[in-house]
Formats: C-alpha cells, sequence, structure tokens
C-alpha cells in the first residue's frame, strides 16, 4: 500500500496520462524553456517519446509506491554521459514543466497535489539524475 503521498499522485496522474494532450503539452513546455532543450530532441519521434515518457513517469510514480528500483536504475543509465548525456542542472526544468503541466489538466490540483508531487517523485529523479 503507498503512502499519503504517493496515493494523491497515483490518483492525480491517472486524471491525466489518458489525454495525449497532456505529454504534448508537456514537451512543448519543456523545449519551451531552452534552444539545448529543444535540439536535444530534434531527431525524435515524438509520438513515440510521449508513450515512452507515459510510462517512465509511471515509474516514478511506483518507484514511490515501493517498486524496485531496476526500471529507474535504466533510466539513470541512458540518460547520463555516456548516453544522451543529460546535464543535471537540466532536471530542475523537466520537473518544472511537469508540474505546470500537471496543474493544467488535473482539475483537483492544488498547493498539497504539488507538494505530494515533490515529494513522492523527487527521490527518482535524484536516482536518474545521480546516475549522470
Ligand atoms: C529518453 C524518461 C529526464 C532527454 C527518455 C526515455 C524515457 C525518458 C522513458 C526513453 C527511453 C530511454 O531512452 O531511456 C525520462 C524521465 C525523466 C527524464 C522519467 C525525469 C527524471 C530527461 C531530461 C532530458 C531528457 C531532463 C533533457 C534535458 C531525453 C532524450 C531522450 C530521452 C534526449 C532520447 C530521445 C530520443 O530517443 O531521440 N527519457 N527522462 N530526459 N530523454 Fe528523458
Amino acid at each position: 500500500m503507498g503512502n499519503a503521498d504517493s496515493d494523491i499522485v497515483f490518483q492525480s496522474y491517472g486524471r491525466c496520462c489518458n489525454n495525449d494532450r497532456f505529454f504534448i503539452d508537456f514537451y512543448d513546455r519543456f523545449m519551451s524553456s531552452s534552444e539545448v532543450i529543444r535540439s536535444l530532441f530534434k531527431d525524435t519521434d515524438m509520438p513515440a517519446q510521449r508513450h515512452l515518457l507515459r510510462n517512465g513517469i509511471l515509474q516514478l510514480v511506483l518507484h514511490a509506491r515501493g517498486m524496485p528500483d531496476t526500471k529507474l536504475r535504466a533510466l539513470g543509465c541512458s540518460h547520463s554521459r555516456k548516453g544522451h548525456n543529460i546535464r543535471p542542472e537540466w532536471y530542475g526544468l523537466w520537473l518544472d514543466a511537469l508540474l505546470a503541466t500537471l496543474r493544467q489538466y488535473d482539475p483537483q490540483f492544488d498547493e498539497a497535489t504539488e507538494l505530494a508531487w515533490r515529494r513522492a517523485i523527487g527521490p527518482g529523479i535524484e536516482l536518474i539524475r545521480g546516475a549522470y
């Protein structure tokens, strides 16, 4: 069973993740945060990437609910300097874009929901970021 944060987050994500517009708007927002970030996705198949991210965020949520970190370790590896070379300072922009998009799509989003998201997925993001 999850703790209170992960229950809030699980339900919040459930209200958003079946809408493909959520992922379209997330990437529009994330790519608008810097030209460097936009350039990282210039050759990316974005419909496929949106599908992969849907699952990636689910992995962060499931990790908060006590699932093993095998999938997040694999993401840490793929995003490290040997892989996509995602610099640690870019994860703040990623989280900002995610929270802004959640606020836009989750009709029940409030300050408590935002705090629950930050506390629940923070450790998983740190795991991926820390593999750099
Ligand atoms: C690929 C998730 C953060 C840039 C992927 C994939 C997933 C994913 C599931 C596809 C599988 C793979 O290549 O391993 C996540 C999650 C993140 C995160 C959950 C948050 C912790 C970031 C950040 C950036 C980024 C901060 C850039 C600043 C990319 C790029 C790819 C990728 C460039 C490859 C795209 C391609 O194949 O063309 N990410 N990501 N990711 N991610 Fe992330």
